[in-house]
């Protein structure tokens, strides 16, 4: 009775904890003892800074030196971290220091440099004879792992997750075992911002001698040419027990509710410290199709049973969708025509660096949504997991990217991690070899090319692969040659005498426009390094955003555009360098506030509602009365009437890619545009001129976020004159205040001339926006205060619901 009604509580309990839609949790362990992940990110010790290993002398020290388990300096287990901060991952070291004329541009100004990571865990008796397994997501850039003293990985990307099987090293009960992570962030992979240290989650696995590997089912639905669906599942099972084990994989799919719509069976047999594939196919009738409307998910649950018992399962989950590109009229998603809208991005936002929690994607891809986007290029590098979990969930085709453009074998290994680790999702649609590389129009670009294609369609024969070229396009050996779809990085001139050339080939735009503007700012200003929100600003490279997404949407034979990018990033200041320290190519800005190029595209790509927004702002200084302002309305409607204070001074038609541009003598007052579709008002938009501000404003993106201590949630500052109205001008100082179950983990305002440091309780407001970024406590619940303070204006509070939720299963920290 007691175990029937703890069943049903727990039962209660996570229902609860999935249909809370506020929450954006990870994936609770649910698992059985025979399964366990649990999170290695509470409670490492970190040394900023490298510390050199003693001096290698004398022939007792040499001979201990190259023995296993005899690491040196701060890899030894017994090294004295006590000194050590304490840091909880993901961590981004590099963001916590100020900026420094003298470090890279390219990395934003921010020093990198080395550091040192320990921590120390405990296992109990009881997993003597489990399998274990250390995973690193993502560390930044460079690093060596030791386990109680011996090295047990080097790593070479940032960008990949590595696995460490730890097994024969551990040790169980009273003793302790030691993690010793050395990282060299002063290696560079790109020439943006890479952040420093351990940045993605970490993670101890503990499964069963006989299990699935990590990333070792894949489970994609594929539909046969007479229409109907299954899933072939394969899963890779490992034995690192001492005898051959022979076993079942018993294989399900549930839909969204859980209910189950299909079973299959198959039997292995693996010997001792070897792995086997095992194949078992669910056949599917009339499933639910993954779109990028209706992003519909099913679970596959595989489980391993031997001698009738389970010893290993894992869950994953897929989507049944058919893609296909063709020469001559682009992309099909479920033999749906889908011309991509995409974007470009790295993966670092405003406070945090690339130290991202799992909701910010969920923040950063809704507001994408909300503009009309349904592709995401993720540029140059592989994403979080969690990353493309949320593209599923929300629906938008993703490009996935390699980072090394190579074909030796460490670098084949990263690619085909990326492969195994990603191939599940419906929602990635291509997969990239590459971005713009020197030797793309050679001979040796061609056969790299060609060989790594091959590695990615023994893994995925599903998606097709791309490159991102730039040139060499027309040389007699290319790499275009040796991918499926090709990608072309700007090249605007080119798409007509390409496609001209080789009818047959199927083309994408990867990359394209890289305009440039200033969020609220209305005038270029070399002196101040302002770029002007009007979309004229573009490098030699690049275009407007209207030129480009014209020049794409006019091309059938072009499948779309991945907008370079998304929101602001950090390093690769263009045209400005010191002290700008951020990119200005973003259509958000580094905390995803929209510029002009938000509404540009949404006016652009919306279809299905009303889109009319104005700019500029309407606060102009006293001597300007009676200057022209330009003016833009940004809509999908017909046609646009003008009205100042009142009276109407235009009535023009909206160009759906120019928009409309007027100039209009500035009064102080209401500019106000109405919009017409077909005769009939449909939308307005206006700006007003304020009185000075008078109050702050908090608005939450969510009013609840779940107790774990990974839910975090941006909150928007702002100030508002006397009669409610936001002050978009204000550049005022503002300081936070907070109580309750949370912590602030970074603040941001997208001014990339701005030094301020992005943690701590204050930043300004940069044109009438900052945001606060703020995180659970683990383990928390109740209600969480925000106050925000500037002098002479009444401070605003805000109230979040911190909500009891499951924890996040971890390993103790052991001091
Ligand atoms: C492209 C490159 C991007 C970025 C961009 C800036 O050529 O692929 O990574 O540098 O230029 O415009």
């Amino acid at each position: 009775m007691k175990n029937n009604l703890l069943k049903i509580t727990s039962i209660l309990l996570i229902i609860i904890y999935f249909t809370d839609s506020k929450a954006y949790p990870t994936k609770p362990n649910t698992e059985k003892e025979n399964h366990e992940r649990l999170s290695l990110d509470k409670g490492w010790r970190f040394n900023l800074g490298d510390i050199p290993f003693p001096e290698i002398k004398g022939h007792e020290v040499s001979y201990s030196n190259a023995k296993a388990g005899k690491a040196w300096g701060a890899a030894a287990p017994e090294y004295n971290d006590t000194k050590w901060r304490t840091v909880n991952l993901p961590h981004d070291w590099a963001v916590e220091a100020p900026f420094d004329s003298t470090a890279n541009v390219s990395q934003g100004y921010r020093q990198r440099g080395f550091g040192w990571y320990r921590r120390n865990f405990k296992l109990s008796k009881a997993d003597n004879g489990k399998h274990l397994e250390l995973q690193f997501d993502g560390v930044a850039t460079n690093c060596t792992v030791w386990v109680n003293g011996i090295v047990v990985h080097r790593n070479w990307c940032g960008y990949n997750s590595f696995y460490i099987d730890i097994t024969a090293l551990a040790k169980y009960g009273d003793e302790i075992n030691n993690i010793a992570v050395r990282v060299d962030a002063n290696a560079q992979e790109g020439w943006w911002y890479e952040g420093a240290g351990i940045y993605r989650h970490t993670w101890l696995v503990k499964q069963s001698p006989l299990h699935l590997i990590t990333d070792g089912v894949y489970a994609q639905p594929v539909k046969a040419k007479n229409g109907s669906w299954s899933v072939p599942v394969q899963a890779t099972v490992e034995n690192t027990g001492k005898t051959t084990a022979s076993y079942v994989i018993e294989t399900s799919l549930l839909d969204k509710k859980g209910n189950l719509i299909g079973q299959s069976t198959a039997n292995g047999e693996v010997t001792p410290l070897n792995q086997n594939i095992t194949s078992a196919t669910i056949a599917v009738s009339n499933p639910e199709l993954w779109d990028i409307d209706q992003p519909t998910l099913y679970q596959v649950r595989t489980v391993i049973k031997q001698n009738g018992n389970e010893t290993d399962h894992l869950t994953t989950s897929c989507g049944f969708r058919t893609i296909r590109f063709t020469a001559d009229s682009g992309f099909y998603l479920n033999d749906k025509h889908v011309k991509i809208k995409g974007v470009c991005s790295h993966q670092d936002h405003a406070g945090v660096g690339v130290a991202v929690p799992n909701s910010l994607w969920d923040f950063r891809l809704k507001k994408l949504k909300e503009m009309g986007v349904n592709g995401y290029r993720c540029a140059h590098n592989p994403p979080s997991a969690e990353f493309l979990a949320a593209c599923d969930r929300i629906g938008i085709l993703v490009m996935d990217e390699n980072r090394n453009f190579n074909s030796s074998p460490e670098y084949m290994r990263q690619l085909e991690w990326m492969i195994r680790r990603d191939r599940n999702h419906p929602s990635i649609i291509l997969w990239s070899v590459f971005n713009e590389e020197p030797m793309q129009g050679t001979e040796i670009g061609y056969e790299m090319v060609r060989r790594m294609a091959a590695v990615v369609k023994k893994l995925d024969s599903t998606r097709p692969v791309t490159a991102a070229a730039n040139g060499g396009l027309f040389e007699p050996v290319n790499v275009t040659q040796a991918v499926d779809v090709v990608g072309f990085n700007y090249q605007i001139d080119v798409y007509d005498r390409f496609h001209k050339e080789h009818p047959e080939m199927k083309l994408t735009s990867s990359e394209d426009a890289s305009a440039q503007m200033t969020r609220g700012e209305y005038a270029n200003d070399k002196q101040k390094h302002l770029i002007e929100s009007y979309d004229t600003q573009y490098p030699s490279w690049g275009q407007t955003h209207r030129n480009t997404w014209k020049a794409i949407a006019e091309r059938p034979f072009l499948a779309g555009c991945f907008v370079w990018t998304a929101f602001d990033y950090r390093g690769e200041p263009q045209p400005f360098e010191w002290p700008t320290a951020g990119a200005s190519f973003g259509i958000m800005d580094q905390c995803g506030f929209p510029k002009a190029a938000f509404y540009l595209h949404q006016a652009q790509w919306v279809e299905n509602k009303p889109i009319l927004q104005l700019i500029p702002q309407w606060n102009w200084p006293a001597d300007s009365t009676g200057k022209q302002i330009r003016v833009m309305a940004l809509s999908n409607a017909d046609r646009i009437k003008l009205f100042l204070n009142g009276k109407q001074i235009e009535d023009s038609p909206v160009d759906r890619y120019e928009m409309i541009t007027w100039k209009v003598p500035y009064h102080p007052g209401k500019l106000e545009a109405i919009g017409y579709k077909a005769g009939k008002e449909v939308s307005r938009s206006s700006v007003e001129t304020t009185t000075s501000p008078v109050k702050l404003e908090l608005i939450a993106d969510r009013n609840a976020i779940a107790g774990e201590g990974w839910d975090a949630v941006p909150v928007t500052v702002r100030v508002l004159d006397a009669k409610n109205r936001p002050v978009e001008t204000a550049n005022l100082p503002v300081e936070f205040e907070l109580q309750g179950p949370a912590n602030i983990i970074g603040l941001g305002n997208g001014d990339p001339n701005s030094h301020e440091a992005e943690k701590g309780n204050k930043r300004r407001l940069y044109n009438g926006l900052a945001q606060v970024i703020l995180q659970s406590k683990a383990n928390s619940s109740g209600t969480l205060t925000l106050i925000a303070r500037s002098k002479g204006l009444k401070d605003a509070k805000i109230n979040i619901t911190v909500t009891k939720s499951i924890q996040v299963p971890e390993v103790a920290v052991i001091n």
